[in-house]
């Protein structure tokens, strides 16, 4: 039965203690026809109330695999909207607030991306020389972009395998709208720094000349995430100095001086692992998200290890900690009264599109 929504503010005072309980009681009402998904930069707070948790590329596959008529994102914007499109029709993807965008995702949006496209249509065709490769922290529109132009979206788990398929169908890339991201994966599969160029959006042809463009493999959006670009080289270096046989791990979005001073270069889930899977006792530096590495260094403890923060500045992603436990108790006890609230929905026309992008990820990687 349908009642009027409970209001936010009702939560704003709530002791956490309560929270948690209501968040508890809230759940078990809605029983199966509810799935939590948590991305791993959460606070643990909300964390640990998610029936799965994983990096972009897995919890987009949940999101499509998922039954539940309710799909409640842990996470950002950009993640609840791919929930929206690999689930069915009648599913409804949730964001507990709708603020907790992604700052990198909106540094590429439709309008600057089409005006590159026309840009380059002037010298080149472009559905026959450009593969667009998005990097699945971006809005629907861009991915239906993606899915218009013979395109596809990738994630940091599988950026070289898509950056493969992009290649097999045109001479050449347009990332966006990461530049390290897309700058690693090129690096990786053996392309020289110098064929990868960026493309400011702010500027006539990108900044750049026809010659420059003729000559490149990758057009690399001028985008960036600013938790990740506060690593720095020097951070691996004291580390080094000081623990000669720890072990450096960091996600690709970092600065390729970061990356390239790395052991070790991939996902949240990949990092997660990666460290799990090491020697008892061995010491770590990790570049990413502070909720996640935090949560690490604690798991890790009773198995000696020690997993240290890459920065000594606090990098949290602001936006993925405005889901918290006032935000999930408010959207839970609203969905067990019959009341939908911040329903995440891409219009039918966009999802095909985007669907288009998104399935050829899933089905390359
Ligand atoms: P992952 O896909 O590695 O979890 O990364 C998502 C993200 O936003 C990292 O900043
Ligand atoms: Fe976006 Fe960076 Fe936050 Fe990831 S860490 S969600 S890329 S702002």
């Amino acid at each position: 039965m349908q009642t009027a929504p409970i209001k936010f503010e009702k939560f704003q005072a709530v002791q956490e203690d309560d929270l948690q309980q209501r968040i508890i009681a809230a759940r078990q009402k809605l029983g199966d026809r509810l799935v939590i998904l948590g991305h791993h930069y959460q606070q643990e707070g909300v964390y640990k109330h998610a029936d799965f948790t994983g990096d972009s590329l897995k919890l987009s596959r949940y999101a499509a695999e998922s039954n539940a008529e309710f799909i409640v994102f842990l996470g950002v914007h950009f993640m609840a909207e791919v929930a929206d499109i690999l689930s069915r029709p009648d599913q409804i993807a949730i964001l507990p607030d709708m603020a907790a965008g992604c700052s990198m995702a909106d540094m590429a949006n439709l309008s600057k991306v089409e005006r590159c496209r026309r840009e380059l249509s002037e010298h080149y065709d472009f559905d026959t020389t450009f593969t667009p490769v998005t990097y699945i922290n971006s809005a629907a529109d861009l991915k239906a972009f993606c899915g218009e132009h013979g395109g596809i979206v990738c994630t940091s788990s599988n950026a070289g395998k898509i950056a493969e398929w992009a290649f097999a169908r045109r001479e050449k890339v347009l990332f966006f709208p990461d530049q390290h991201l897309g700058r690693w994966t090129g690096y990786k599969m053996g392309i020289p720094l110098e064929k990868m160029i960026v493309w400011d959006p702010d500027l006539p042809l990108g900044g750049l000349t026809k010659e420059q463009i003729d000559d490149a493999k990758i057009l690399l959006w001028k985008g960036h995430c600013s938790v990740h670009q506060m690593f720095r080289p020097q951070d691996i270096l004291r580390f080094r100095n000081e623990h000669p046989e720890g072990k450096v791990i960091a996600h690709p979005e970092c600065s390729f001086e970061v990356c390239n001073l790395s052991d070790y270069v991939g996902s949240t889930e990949y990092i997660l692992r990666t460290v799990a899977e090491s020697a008892p006792g061995t010491r770590w530096l990790v570049g990413t998200e502070l909720n996640l590495v935090n949560r690490l260094a604690e798991r890790m403890k009773p198995e000696g290890k020690i997993v240290r923060f890459m920065s000594s500045i606090v990098c949290e992603c602001s936006t993925m900690a405005r889901i918290d436990p006032q935000h999930l108790a408010w959207t839970l006890e609203n969905l067990a009264e019959g009341n939908v609230v911040n329903r995440i929905h891409v219009s039918p026309q966009e999802t095909a599109l985007a669907k288009l992008a998104l399935d050829r990820m899933l089905e390359a990687s």
